[in-house]
């Protein structure tokens, strides 16, 4: 049976474009229902238009959190999703979606959890914290989503040196390679075991 997800973006998309590279030439068990885009303009949702992906728009949860949930909710459930994909979505998902989709919601993040998560933990900030901990080893990590930020179980981590000479640009970059691979790996591990 085909396993159907939904992709949640904020951003450039890339690790969206990772998803629909692994899953628009597989043999067609995992495909994208769609892409949830938290505001207009971002380049994700380029990518979609040009994937032929549906694209949802959000409205602003800072100027109603009931109508954001809301239209999340209903659009997921009209997808008819097994799993939900965060790939560079900046808002907290509501709790009524979590309990929704028990197990069936993932993050991916760039540094190896449970350290350098949480509120703040985001962009360059992440690897900025990295370095200046004096980490030597750094990645990335796909896991389970709670109503807390970067919170739930990890599920899978790709690993990265940290080199003396890197800066958080650098870090960055390396990182965001390894998670372009990790991420539809672990999809395709959680949906087709
Ligand atoms: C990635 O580094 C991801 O780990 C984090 O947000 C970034 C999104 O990048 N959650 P992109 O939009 O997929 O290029």
């Amino acid at each position: 049976m085909q396993k159907r997800i939904a992709v949640l973006a904020s951003g450039s998309g890339s690790n969206f474009q990772a998803l629909i590279d692994a899953f628009s030439k597989s043999s067609g068990r995992i495909t994208i229902s769609g892409l949830i885009a938290s505001k207009a303009g971002i380049k994700a949702i380029e990518r979609a238009e040009k994937a032929k992906i549906p694209t949802l728009v959000l409205p602003s949860h800072k100027e109603n959190r009931e109508k954001f949930e809301q239209i999340m909710l209903n659009q997921l459930t009209d997808w008819k999703v097994d799993l939900v994909v965060l790939a560079g979505f900046l808002s907290l998902i509501p709790i009524s979606i979590v309990n929704k989709w028990p197990n069936a919601i993932i993050n991916i993040h760039p540094a190896l959890l449970p350290k350098f998560g949480g509120i703040g933990m985001y962009g360059l900030n992440v690897h900025q914290a990295v370095i200046e901990a004096n980490e030597s080893l750094s990645g990335c990590s796909v896991h389970y989503v709670s109503e807390k930020y970067d919170e739930g179980d990890v599920i899978d981590q790709a690993f990265v040196d940290v080199l003396k000479n890197d800066t958080a640009e650098t870090l960055a970059k390396k990182i965001l390679i390894e998670e372009h691979k990790l991420l539809p790996k672990v999809v395709e591990r959680i949906l087709l075991p």
